[in-house]
């Protein structure tokens, strides 16, 4: 990626001021549950693992890895799992943390998913929230940003699996 092809969108300090009010918060709302944090694989790793530790409260991490098959136009696709967690969810109070939502397919599927596997409770939580694009109803309960359409890298997010350590995210203008 050629400086001329990116535009910054939000700094690292940006981010990491934000992530520590989203483990405030979350702190504060699962002060008496019993916190299982999911992280979907790849996107959210480097989130997630910022977030957890901005946390203050007992938790438990696992993390599982889908692939979508849907198209965000269509009312219904498909989502396969490639890597499941290894904890069992029921008892425990579940936080999904996403990267980003787009058409909103993996977290309503993911969120059916580990309710009808027994979970006490399950909320999502998505760094980047790309709310003109939804097409598929969630309720996102933690959003670090809202952003206008636009292919991101950075942080986590990839293209073509590139770009996933840069510190800052980045608008991608020749994504194709
Ligand atoms: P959804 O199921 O349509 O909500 O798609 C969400 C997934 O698509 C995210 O977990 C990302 O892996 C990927 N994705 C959507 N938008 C972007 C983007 O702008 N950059 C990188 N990945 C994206
Ligand atoms: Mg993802």
């Amino acid at each position: 990626m050629q400086e001329s092809d990116r535009e910054i969108v939000l700094d690292a300090l940006s981010i990491h001021e934000r992530v520590v009010q989203m483990g405030q918060a979350i702190s504060r709302d699962y002060a008496t549950g019993n916190l299982l944090v999911i992280g979907v694989l790849k996107g959210a790793f480097v989130f997630m693992a910022d977030l957890i530790r901005a946390i203050d409260i007992p938790l438990v991490v696992d993390f599982i890895q889908v692939s979508s098959y849907g198209h965000a136009s269509s009312s219904s696709g498909d989502i396969i799992v490639r890597s499941k967690p290894t904890i069992a969810v029921q008892d425990y109070d579940l936080l999904l943390v996403e990267d980003i939502i787009d058409s909103g397919l993996t977290l309503q599927w993911l969120s059916n998913h580990f309710i009808s596997q027994g979970a006490r409770s399950v909320k999502i939580c998505a760094l980047i929230d790309k709310a003109e694009r939804r097409a598929h109803q969630v309720q996102l309960d933690y959003c670090g940003f809202s952003v206008p359409d636009g292919f991101l890298v950075g942080y986590g997010l990839d293209f073509n699996e590139q770009y996933r350590h840069l510190p800052a995210i980045y608008h991608l203008k020749t994504p194709v």
